[in-house]
């Protein structure tokens, strides 16, 4: 399943004094299975973006197509159930009195029966890696990474085919953001779908996508492998982004040890490069 961006605009407010042009004429093809994290600055238009692609907004300018069809007023429902978006802070429309309910939530509207429906829920919640018994408590009583788990969940109860997280572990401590990306690489490993993930992260970013896309003031500064992106420290810096960390490291130790891989951005490959010369 792909989705095709053409010469997307988007302006908030347009027409009143307040005007913000957050997307500017935007082409962007994402394919079938791709894995591909969307970087760059606050305000720089990923999340106006991201939602495009299961049209919560639409278009000042442009046109979206999904798997080949034209995203319109009337075909808004199915390409919802193609498109699962989980919002920042997703946690913060968890409402239910159970884990159970709220995960359900989406599943009643598609009339399916209860037997189904249990199926669906039983098979998720295992899905974000979390323990049946989950299902019965209510979402206020979890910690801040289960809750954020269980929203996912209500989104991928849905089979989506396309999956988009818009900074899915904003705020989380480093072992819940290890839960969270552990079960999406999983997903896109298991369930062949299409993940589009915003993230800040260059660290997570350089280890898990496999195509980096850059924004910059609402329009495609960079599109290209990880270590395309990663190797242009120089612009990313330059765009108030930065290169992984472990990259300038590497960067240092070419000047100790002339024959040593520079081009590196992952704590893994760089392990491998150093013991070589230990
Ligand atoms: N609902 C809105 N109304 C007006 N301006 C908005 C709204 N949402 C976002 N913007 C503006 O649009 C630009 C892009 O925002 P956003 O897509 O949220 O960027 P990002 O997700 O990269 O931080 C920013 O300048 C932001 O202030
Ligand atoms: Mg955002």
């Amino acid at each position: 399943m792909s989705i095709v961006i053409e010469n997307l605009s988007h302006i908030y407010m347009k027409g009143s004094p307040f005007e913000k042009v957050a997307l500017n004429d935007i082409n962007l093809r994402i394919g079938e299975e791709e894995f591909v994290a969307i970087i760059g600055p606050t305000g720089s238009g990923k999340s106006t973006l991201v939602q495009h692609f299961n049209g919560l907004l639409k278009p000042t300018q442009g046109r979206i197509i999904v798997n080949d069809i034209e995203v319109t007023g009337s075909n808004l429902k199915e390409l919802r159930r193609q498109v699962g978006i989980v919002f920042q802070y997703p946690e913060h429309q968890l409402f239910e009195e159970t884990v159970y309910k709220d995960i359900a939530f989406g599943l009643h509207k598609q009339g399916l029966d209860t037997k189904e429906i249990d199926k669906r829920i039983r098979k998720t919640i295992k899905m974000v890696g979390l323990n049946e018994d989950i299902l019965e408590k209510s979402p206020f009583e979890l910690s801040g990474g289960q809750k954020r788990r269980v929203a996912i969940a209500g989104v991928l109860v849905m089979n989506p085919k396309i999956l988009v997280l818009d900074e899915p572990t904003a705020g989380l401590d480093p072992k819940g953001r290890d839960e969270i990306f552990s079960f999406i690489l999983q997903l896109y490993k298991e369930m062949h779908m299409t993940i589009i993930l915003v993230s800040h992260s260059m660290e997570d970013v350089a280890r898990l996508a496999k195509r980096v896309i850059v924004m910059y003031k609402g329009k495609i500064a960079m599109d290209g492998y990880p270590g395309e992106v990663f190797s242009k420290a120089e612009q990313l810096e330059s765009m108030g982004l930065s290169a992984p960390q472990i990259s300038y490291l590497m960067r240092k130790l070419k000047k100790i040890i002339p024959e040593i891989n520079e081009n590196i951005f992952t704590i893994s490959e760089a392990k491998k490069e150093i013991m070589k010369y230990l």
